[in-house]
């Protein structure tokens, strides 16, 4: 039998949210820090995220009488500032098609700057503006220029900023570690079950505090800009264990993934000025949002782009893309501003964005729904707010919720890296305050070697990979960007037979070592899993807001619909039982609006 393990506090996840909360955690004092990671700690995908991440800081202001897509000066010293955190706090209500926790929201964009200051104080590597300022771009969504940025390296330089500093204060990190279990008993999180992928050896691992900072789970969809690992392993494994999962239905569709390959090229190719056209060369966006054009937020330009498509006006073989025209912006620029997305799309579609307009479509970008946390990171167990002791979530698998039915582009960095420091400073709290370990009943890890054997020991005939890539194909047509309730009710079909098949899913790997059978085949389960829960919200969710978009309910339906939906899985049918929470909205100082870009 695998040795146990303990931490004080054991993170599952080593993306920004997971580094902050090891950092900050130690800096409060706490010196038994474990992070698991399934992959390298430094390829999780917060490093992929190109752009920004914003803050109010007011660097950057369009030059006088050049229009909203016009270059961009510095603020002279002194001058009258444009941005202020209530600009960017309206902006997210708004984004967020009044889903978004005003409470919430408002803490984070309060705090937003001092985030990008501490990010400055650790040596990140921000692009600068000629006095040595941190350079800022146009986002979509954003009234201003509000993004601060690394070139397109943004979420990799942060990355690398926090990782070095957990590091530093000695946080131990497990690199290919799979989480596979979270052990809760009586509503108190005592640790999880992982397996070590180069033994294949299952730990129990006990800790007095747990922090899940998994990230999102694109790959349920065909094109997705997410990397392999985004399984959504965390929020299955929530649901699994009785916590339920908040806002599902709401899944953002980027409108710039590489055509056929769902790769980001960054909302940052439309802040610094790029074109979308259709197969005529128009630059439709003229006819959805005449003021914001390409700037627009994601959800209102994906749709535009999908209409565009099936309408007959897609571009590529399929008729399935859309060109980002970048041609005018000069050679210079592109280099300076965009070098990683030009390489992608040279590499991946051979299309060089200096002289040839690229191929794209909309691509499954970022989960807004996922575990429901407070502010302090804390997983609730219910819409009461009464929290799981001991168990915090950050990132993307958490659901806070700032971002509501539609995130802002350069929000999920910030949301991450002050989520996660908050989730790191109230664990070091408890730990520090006295929490004990806790015992744990029964034998988990024994519990998941049987899983595992049990897996190595099927003999049906059914494909795990098959089951994988049925689920993406019902899931993107049925519950992608535009849905309804025939749509919704076949998704849902389809993944309650997919879930009877994996039960006859067989694997040809029967050995320990770096099983990769075995874990595609959990990953498959975890896809299926909270697959279920995202259609049965959606089905749900009778309007349209934000990302959740319903031909059979095109309007968006406040009498009704302000609220969470929350689902928590059946014990006995398995199924997700549906509940409400209310948002909470500032009615006074942000009451709903209709939403005009
Ligand atoms: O388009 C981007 O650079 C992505 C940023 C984000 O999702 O916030």
């Amino acid at each position: 039998m695998a040795e146990t393990i303990t931490h004080d506090v054991v993170i599952v996840g080593a993306g920004l949210a997971g580094s902050w909360a090891a950092m900050t955690a130690s800096q409060q004092g706490v010196k038994d820090i474990g992070v698991l990671s399934k992959i390298h700690p430094l390829r999780s995908h917060s490093g992929a995220a190109q752009g920004g991440i914003a803050a109010a800081i007011n660097n950057t202001r369009p030059v006088a009488g050049t229009g909203p897509r016009g270059p961009l000066e510095m603020i002279p010293e002194g001058d009258e500032l444009i941005d202020s955190w209530e600009l960017h706090m309206f902006d997210t209500i708004k984004g967020s098609d009044w889903l978004g926790d005003h409470d919430a929201i408002e803490l984070m964009v309060k705090e937003a700057p001092d985030i990008i200051y501490e990010y400055e104080h650790l040596g990140c590597v921000f692009s600068r503006l000629p006095d040595g300022r941190i350079a800022q771009r146009r986002f979509g969504g954003h009234s201003v220029p509000r993004a601060n940025y690394s070139a397109d390296y943004t979420g990799h330089v942060l990355l690398h900023t926090v990782h070095e500093q957990a590091l530093r204060h000695g946080t131990k990190f497990y690199s290919e570690w799979y989480c596979m279990d979270l052990i809760i008993e009586d509503n108190i999180c005592r640790g999880v079950v992982a397996m070590d992928i180069l033994t294949g050896e299952i730990h129990t691992i006990r800790a007095k505090a747990v922090m899940f900072g998994t990230g999102g789970y694109g790959r349920a969809f065909k094109i997705t800009s997410n990397a392999f690992a985004n399984t959504g392993d965390g929020v299955a494994i929530a649901y699994n264990a009785g916590v339920p999962l908040m806002d599902m239905e709401c899944v953002q569709f980027h409108p710039t993934g590489l055509y056929r390959h769902g790769i980001l090229m960054s909302e940052a190719c439309r802040g610094e000025g790029g074109y979308l056209t259709n197969a005529n060369g128009d630059r439709f966006m003229e006819n959805y949002a005449p003021d914001k054009m390409e700037l627009a937020p994601r959800d209102l330009v994906s749709r535009s782009e999908q209409k565009e498509i099936d309408e007959g006006r897609g571009v590529g073989s399929d008729g399935q893309g859309i060109y980002l025209d970048m041609r005018h912006l000069g050679r210079e620029k592109i280099l300076e501003r965009l070098p990683q997305v030009r390489e992608l799309a040279l590499e991946f579609v051979g299309a060089d964005m200096i002289d040839t307009p690229v191929p794209i479509q909309p691509t499954a970008h970022y989960s807004m729904g996922g575990i429901p946390v407070n502010v302090d990171g804390q997983v609730l167990a219910s819409a009461d707010g009464t929290p799981v002791t001991g168990f915090f979530a950050a990132g993307e698998c958490a659901c806070v919720s700032v971002h509501g039915a539609n995130r802002l582009g350069t929000n999920s960095l910030l949301g991450a890296s002050l989520f996660g420091k908050r989730a790191g400073v109230k664990m070091a709290e408890m730990v520090l305050g006295g929490a004990k370990l806790m015992p744990i009943s029964g034998d988990p890890a024994g519990k998941n070697e049987e899983r595992i054997k049990a897996l190595m020991n099927r003999e049906g005939k059914e494909n795990v990979e098959d089951i994988a890539q049925e689920l993406k194909t019902t899931m993107t047509d049925n519950c992608g960007i535009f849905r309804n309730d025939e749509k919704l009710k076949q998704a849902l079909e389809d993944i309650d037979e997919l879930q009877g098949r994996f039960k006859n899913a067989s694997i040809m790997d029967k050995t320990n070592r770096f099983n990769t059978d075995v874990l595609a085949a959990i990953e498959t389960d975890h896809l299926l899993t909270f697959s279920e829960v995202i259609a049965a919200s959606a089905k749900e969710r009778k309007e349209s807001r934000g990302a959740h978009s319903r031909t059979d309910h095109p309007k968006r339906d406040d009498e009704n619909w302000i609220k969470h939906i929350l689902a928590t899985k059946d014990k006995s049918t398995e199924e997700p039982n549906l509940s409400f929470k209310d948002v909470n909205i500032d009615w006074e100082r942000f009451p709903p609006q209709e939403r005009k870009y």
